[in-house]
């Protein structure tokens, strides 16, 4: 019924618009064909398109969008110079990494891991506490015994030489001494900041939503959270409904950016919600966008939160809070495609 909402707003545009369909809009094979197109979006360029290769190859083989979102996300956890994603990423505070990540099937499965250190591929631990325990989310300690009993790796505790060198500035910087623990102390709270050393804004959160050749949708988001965050602190990527939410019937949607506030609006299931409603994906992320902007109680210029959607029809699209977010797009018609969203701040 939902589906079928979805499919004559679809249907109507294509007529009304004579084919020529927006780009953040249907794929045109699937359009034309009126069979499932696969699909792969991911947040940011510079990430996401390594994800989607590897991801493509993945539904190309015929895996499930459940194993692509998997492998693109694990490549990234590879990459050992990226700031923001898996061991080589900027530490907390303490200058230890911390691992956020979840993951989401077809069939409503769904598991996260959180304040997770010494292993190499959370998002495949988030797939083993979906599919090998009857828990959603396991964090710390525990997550990581049972990643060890689950046949993972436990790495040594060292930083990437970049993330060595950028937390050695900030420590310079932010005057902040791991021994003597400043918040407990009742001094000055000594605040994350906004943007890194080379003027990024402190995420980079890589989410990764597909679907396949059977038109089955599935999600993935992994992240090492914000630099030089408090210990303990977890942001909405290891959290089902809020960096990630896969509704097999409606769509699928992921988010990057300012953890705190995208939990506070339940910010991926409310893009999906949207949709359910009959919303498209980018319409869908827009008003999720302004319902985050309605509720935050923080000043807008400190945080930026991207979100970026699919529904089953194969419809795309994304939004950010202020320009400066990108995602990928990889289908039979986009090749690993950059794409800029709108955003409702300039
Ligand atoms: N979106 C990633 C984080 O806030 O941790």
């Amino acid at each position: 019924m939902e589906l079928q909402k979805i499919k004559r707003r679809n249907l109507l545009k294509i007529l009304g618009g004579g084919l020529v369909l927006k780009l953040s809009g249907l794929t045109k094979a699937q359009a034309l064909l009126g069979s499932p197109s696969p699909i792969i979006l991911s947040t940011w360029h510079n990430q996401g398109q390594t994800a989607n290769k590897e991801a493509w190859e993945q539904i190309q083989k015929g895996k499930s969008a459940l194993d692509a979102v998997e492998a693109g996300a694990r490549i990234i956890e590879s990459d050992i110079t990226n700031c923001c994603v898996g061991l080589g990423a900027y530490p907390d505070r303490e200058g230890k990494v911390t691992l956020d990540a979840c993951i989401m099937d077809d069939k409503g499965r769904c598991g996260g891991v959180a304040f997770l250190e010494r292993i190499k591929h959370p998002i495949t631990l988030a797939r083993m506490v979906m599919e090998n325990t009857p828990h959603v989310l396991m964090v710390g300690e525990g997550a990581q015994q049972f990643a060890i009993k689950s046949g993972l790796t436990l790495e040594e505790r060292t930083l990437s030489e970049h993330a060595s060198k950028a937390y050695s500035n900030w420590l310079k910087k932010s005057k902040y001494e791991p021994q003597i623990n400043i918040e407990q102390n009742n001094q000055k709270f000594v605040p994350v900041p906004h943007k890194l050393e080379n003027g990024n804004i402190n995420h980079d959160t890589i989410g990764i939503i597909a679907m396949d050749k059977n038109g089955d949708l599935s999600g993935a988001c992994t992240t090492s959270g914000m630099a030089f965050k408090l210990r303990g602190r977890v942001g909405d990527s290891p959290i089902i409904g809020a960096g990630l939410y896969v509704d097999n019937k409606i769509g699928a949607a992921t988010a990057t950016g300012n953890g705190e506030e995208v939990i506070r609006t339940s910010g991926s299931f409310l893009v999906v919600e949207f949709m359910r409603q009959g919303l498209s994906p980018e319409e869908a992320c827009k008003k999720a966008c302004q319902r985050l902007l309605q509720m935050t109680p923080n000043s807008t210029d400190q945080i930026q939160i991207g979100f970026i959607a699919i529904n089953k029809t194969g419809e795309f699209g994304g939004y950010s809070l202020k320009p400066g977010f990108d995602y990928t797009v990889t289908s039979n018609v986009f090749n690993h495609e950059k794409r800029v969203p709108n955003s409702i701040l300039n």
